[in-house]
């Protein structure tokens, strides 16, 4: 057996923990971005040290610009927003990271010589038209693989002309990636944007930015004019939602639980998974809330629930759920009665085929799935207990994929031999010890 294959074979017993987890995923991109566009010196803490941050951190370094990493701070020293300086033919490696790909493409936008954008194995499968469509509009020209993919070239315009552009997949990354693209432009670009995280806004926002936004019922007016200074920014990164979404859902599902996690972002673009779970019955509470550079965050209580309810889940809770929905799903295996879940084309388009890959997994558990391509019913049983071996493998090294199924495990029993651990350095590289404490008495 693998050294990377993991072997889960007995259920989790009652446990009631405090936990930490890691600095949020968006917002340690971000951070690292906007830093690197800044004049002078700017220090994170917090920062999630994972292999898509690093990723990011990388890319600015192979764009000239100094980064030094201590113990709990990250230290960048930006040189203003047109302060990128390299070499001709760099290649830059965006590793996992759709994040780190498509928002790094509207900051080159104006590159003078062309850059190439490489991925993984998974990023390279991915759509990346969605985001050279918008920004060939400005001026600059691509050469993609197969017309949508990685690896391509970016060839920058010193000629942009601002755009308008209808984002509406609900994707903060195409939105994102547009929004940098025309700060960088002069004139005013107009963004309609289809409700998705905000945390670029907010950060333009924070750092006074000329980026106005006006708030629609289902979409963001947003409008960006050139930016030419940028302040350095010093950030606390509060912990991510999606990596504490495995331990709400776990405490959820296990008898005479409870768990606090400690200071998670709960930006309202991102708390989908919270709504979603109040609505079938889970106990959660926010705690100790606070406002943090505009971004809201606190301390989140769970605790188990007998009585889960299933769904027919609104699906303009999508894009604030999207990354998880697959532990969501678990919640619904063992509600009472079908759970509906719709509108979800987006989870095929992630680092795996993930409404595929829901299926396939509830499948093997013994639970019941009838899936089109864009929604999933799934036919709940309170009393879900597994008898068998489940084995999990050839999934793109999804590091959702790899955590849901330990939590599958841990919560329903059977045995599981599930492959490729090293796909939490994507995300959540301490995730496993957090597990091993919940164990511990
Ligand atoms: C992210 C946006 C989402 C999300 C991803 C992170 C971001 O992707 O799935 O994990 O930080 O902007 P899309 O914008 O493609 O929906």
């Amino acid at each position: 057996m693998s050294k990377k294959t993991i072997i889960v074979k007995k259920k989790i017993k009652s446990f009631n923990k405090k936990i930490f987890v890691p600095g949020d995923k968006s917002l340690s991109i971000r951070w690292v971005l906007f830093s690197s566009l800044a004049n002078g010196l700017s220090k994170g803490k917090n920062l999630l040290m994972s292999e898509d941050v690093i990723a990011a951190i990388d890319a600015i370094k192979k764009l000239g610009i100094k980064v030094k990493i201590k113990k709990n701070e990250t230290k960048i020293y930006g040189k203003g927003i047109n302060g990128y300086k390299y070499k001709k033919n760099i290649t830059i490696d965006a590793k996992n990271s759709g994040t780190l790909g498509r928002l790094l493409l509207g900051l080159i936008i104006d590159t003078p010589y062309p850059i190439k954008l490489v991925g993984d194995k998974s990023l390279s499968k991915r759509d990346f038209k969605r985001v050279s469509d918008p920004l060939s509009k400005f001026g600059a020209k691509f050469e993609l693989s197969k017309k949508k993919n990685l690896p391509l070239k970016i060839f920058g315009s010193t000629k942009l002309k601002p755009i308008n552009y209808i984002e509406s997949k609900g994707s903060a990354q195409c939105k994102s990636s547009v929004i940098f693209g025309a700060m960088k432009t002069n004139g005013t670009t107009n963004i309609k944007a289809k409700k998705s995280r905000n945390h670029t806004e907010l950060l333009c926002k924070y750092l006074g930015l000329p980026v106005y936004i006006k708030n629609k019922k289902t979409y963001d007016q947003i409008k960006v004019n050139k930016v030419t200074n940028l302040k350095s920014l010093n950030y606390d990164i509060p912990s991510d939602i999606s990596s504490s979404a495995f331990f709400i859902v776990l405490t959820a599902v296990v008898k005479n639980s409870k768990i606090t996690i400690k200071n998670v972002n709960i930006n309202p673009s991102r708390i989908g998974v919270i709504t979603i779970l109040k609505k079938m019955g889970v106990k959660i509470t926010f705690k100790n809330q606070k406002t943090y550079k505009g971004e809201k965050k606190a301390d989140i209580e769970v605790k188990s629930t007998k009585k889960i309810k299933s769904i027919n889940c609104p699906s303009k809770l999508n894009s604030s759920a999207i990354d998880e929905f697959l532990v969501i799903f678990l919640v619904a295996a063992k509600a009472k009665g079908v759970s509906y879940f719709k509108g979800l084309s987006e989870l095929n388009q992630k680092e795996s085929p993930r409404l595929k890959w829901a299926k396939k997994i509830l499948n093997k558990m013994g639970v019941k799935t009838i899936t089109t391509n864009d929604s999933i019913k799934i036919y709940g049983n309170p009393n879900l207990s597994i008898n068998k071996t489940i084995i999990i493998k050839n999934f793109l090294k999804d590091h959702r994929i790899f955590m849901t199924s330990i939590i599958a495990a841990l919560a329903f029993g059977g045995k599981w031999i599930i492959h490729d651990k090293d796909s939490i350095n994507t995300s959540f590289p301490n995730f496993l010890k957090i597990i091993k404490n919940l164990e511990s008495r």
